[in-house]
Order: structure tokens, then sequence, then C-alpha cells
């Protein structure tokens, strides 16, 4: 069987020899049907012909992806996404259907929400956690579900810093006092997130190598529950982009001012972690590529730091943006966050991942065959519809895809 230079294995129809030089992305409707696929050069047979080979081919949105031991079954991520459903950070029934129901739906992976590895890291006093080994067997039974529907499960591992103690997001916008359930919270420098955060206290260094033992200890205990893939949160104006960004880390010493101090604490946490997490156990790093602002964190530093990140054994970067400040001015809009998985893919040779404003199957697919990024996250449309996969899959005419033999007789031919 060929192998394209990507790693994407192809099943070929049996009189054509593929060609693995390049390709041009193609798509169209013939009888009401969405045909597409790559015009593949260098060869003799007509065009037509090659049309209708890479018809056969086609889907890479389920061709599986490999990484380290673990083998992803299609390029479907469901993002990470707070539920703010937890008692103490214990995961209960919703995680069990939420998560489990979007493996019945199909995905390739399913990544938990923000985990705290803190108490005090947690958005809200409802977040989900993994900082006692108590938390083990719930989530343990929410990965055998997952796993057993043959998607792969991971967990992301956070601390909220500045952004922590705050109530689930429908019981309003405000700090928690202590009274109320909130707690002191913690970040680089003493510098709030807007006027209705409190004003967090400045890690010590003694704080600092307290937060990496807790992440170490967390992806521990998320191996003790079974989970093959760890992501690490460093987006969104959390903890760890605290540190990345100079607008919120106003530091003197060596985790604060250049480039080489603000990234010292993600990469100590990622150290760390390797430690603890098998070698044969995928490692992702979520990060916003750009605060958005003038000054702040963006682009090319971000470059930078995958190429670190991808030496200390990362093996794919979850390409997000923003939520440093409240200030910043987004350009939201369908696939705007693709191109930071694409130029990070190019410069580091890194597997990353694209997420936001994907909503279809033919525009995750052309995000990958196009090749700007190795995985698919979508997150509301994944709660919109839990079995997006499985209508991709029809609507992109691939018929291999799995029901599961429960709802098989549901499954139009
Ligand atoms: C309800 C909800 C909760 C979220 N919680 C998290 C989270 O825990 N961790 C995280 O990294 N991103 C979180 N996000 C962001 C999503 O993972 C995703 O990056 C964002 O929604 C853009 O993707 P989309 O356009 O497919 O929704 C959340 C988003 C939503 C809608």
């Amino acid at each position: 069987m060929p192998v394209r230079p990507d790693g994407i294995i192809l099943q070929i129809f049996p009189h054509f020899v593929i060609n693995s030089f390049c390709g041009m992305f193609w798509a169209g409707v013939c009888a009401g049907k969405l045909f597409w696929g790559e015009l593949c050069v260098n060869l003799g047979p007509p065009i037509f012909k090659i049309q209708l080979f890479n018809r056969f081919i086609m889907a890479y949105l389920f061709t599986p992806l490999a990484i380290r031991d673990v083998v992803l079954k299609n390029r479907i991520v469901v993002s990470p996404m707070c539920e703010y459903s937890a008692l103490d950070g214990f995961a209960g029934d919703w995680h069990l259907v939420h998560l489990g129901s979007r493996a019945v739906g199909g995905a390739g992976l399913i990544l938990t929400e923000a985990t705290a590895v803190s108490p005090e890291g947690r958005i809200s006093p409802q977040d989900l956690g993994i900082w006692k080994d108590e938390h083990i067997p719930a989530l343990r039974k929410i990965v055998q579900f997952v796993r057993a529907q043959g998607s792969e499960i991971g967990v992301q591992l956070a601390h909220a810093g500045r952004k922590a103690s705050t109530p689930a997001p429908w019981n309003g916008n405000k700090v928690l006092t202590q009274a109320e359930g909130g707690w002191e919270i913690v970040a680089p420098s003493p510098v709030p997130f807007n006027e209705s955060y409190g004003t967090p206290v400045g890690l010590t260094i003694a704080g600092i190598r307290q937060v990496i033992a807790d992440f170490q200890a967390a992806a521990h205990r998320a191996m003790q529950a079974g989970f093959k893939v760890v992501e690490i949160h460093g987006a969104h104006g959390y903890l760890v982009h605290q540190f990345l960004s100079p607008l919120s880390n106003h530091r003197k010493d060596e985790y604060g001012g250049s480039f080489e101090n603000r990234v010292r604490l993600l990469l100590q946490i990622v150290e760390a972690v390797r430690t603890v997490w098998p070698a044969g156990y995928p490692l992702f790093v979520r990060l916003s590529v750009t605060d958005w602002v003038e000054g702040g964190w963006g682009e090319a530093e971000c470059i930078r730091l995958a190429g670190l990140l991808k030496s200390r054994g990362v093996d794919v970067i979850d390409c997000s943006s923003g939520g440093l400040v409240p200030y910043a001015k987004i350009p939201v809009g369908p696939s705007y966050q693709v191109s930071f998985a694409k130029n990070i893919r190019s410069a580091t040779g890194l597997l990353t991942g694209t997420v936001g404003m994907i909503t279809s199957a033919v525009q995750a697919e052309s995000i990958l065959v196009s090749g700007q990024a190795d995985l698919i996250f979508l997150a509301r449309q994944m709660l919109r519809d839990p079995y997006f996969p499985l209508h991709a899959a029809a609507e992109l005419g691939y018929q291999e895809i799995h029901w599961p033999v429960q709802y098989e007789r549901a499954k139009k031919a």
C-alpha cells in the first residue's frame, strides 16, 4: 500500500499507481452528490479516470492518524468544553453522557473539558478536577466507555490563574468572594483580567514549582485513569498563557521579561509531564497563537515556542487564539484560525490541529486536503450535533464509516 509523504496510507484502486508528488484539490457536484478529490498529475490515464479513482480514496477526514503508539480512527476531535457540572472536581453522569454520546457519534478523539490540576486552578467551583486520586475512578469509567466505542480520549490539564474563582457562566459574570465559595487567585503578576475580576497574587518561585508539580501529578493520575492523550492548556488567557504574554507577565525574575523567561513555565511543565507520561502516548499543547493585540504574544514567538515544545516531546499543537485580554479585536469568522495551524505545521513539522468556526464536512475536508492541519477540532458544532462524524461521512459519501451496531438500521445506504 503506498504511503504519502505526510504519512497517510491510501487505499488504491487496483489498476492505478498513485503518484506521491502533488495534487490539486477539486470538488464538484454531479447528480446531486458531492464529489471531491485530488487531481493526480504525472500519470498517463485520462483525467476523468483519475477523478474516479480519487473519488474512492477521498475523505481525509476519515483517514486514521497514528501519533506515537496511539491510532486515531479519524481526524475529528471534540474540542475541550467546560461543562461546569462537577462537584468537588468529580466527574458525574453528565460527563459520562456528554463525552460518551460524542464517542457514539464517531469522533476520533474526544478531549475532556479543562480539568483542574489544583482546586485553585479551577475556573469555577463546578470545574472538573484531577488533583486527587479519588477523582480517578469516575474518569476511568468514562475512558472505558469512550474507548469501547472505538474512539480515543484525552484529558485537557488546566490552571485558570487570574481567570479563576468565577461562577458558571449561566450564573453571572463576576468574581466569587470567599463567602460565596471563591478563593484567592494567582497569576504571574498582580494584574487583573479586567475590573470585574479580582487582583491576583503574583506566584512565588515556590508557588511556580508547586504548579509544575501539580501538572505532573495530574498527568500521572490521567495515566492511571486510562487516558492515552494529555493536552496541556496553554491558551485562552489561563495561567500558562498569562506567563507567555508580556501583557500579563510583568515579572522581573527568570519567569518574566525575555522570550526565554516567559516560555520557561510551559517548558518546565512539559518536561515534568513527559517524565511520567508514557513515551508511547501523545502529548498535545493548546496555544493561543496570538493575543490579537499590538505588543502582546504573537505568531512569531509562538512558532519559536512550538519548536522548543517539539524538542521536549510535544506531538501536536492545537492552534487557537485570544482570551488574554478583554479588549482584543478578534476577526472571528469561518476557519479564521486555520492559518495558524498551517504556519506552525510548515515551520516546525509538528502535527497541528485547527479550531474555530468549522461547521461542515466539506470545510473540514478542504482544510485537511490542502495540508493546513492534521486534525480538526470542533466545539459548538459537536454540541449541535453529537453525531457530526456520522453525518459528515454521509455528506462526503464515505460509506465505510462504522455506525454503532445498535444504530446500524438507521444508516442510509
Ligand atoms: C461551552 C464551551 C466550553 C469551552 N470550554 C473550553 C475548555 O474547557 N478548554 C478550552 O481549551 N477551550 C474551551 N472552549 C473553546 C473551544 O474548545 C473552541 O476552541 C471554541 O469554541 C472555538 O471552536 P468552535 O467554533 O468549534 O466552537 C469552550 C467552548 C465552548 C463553546
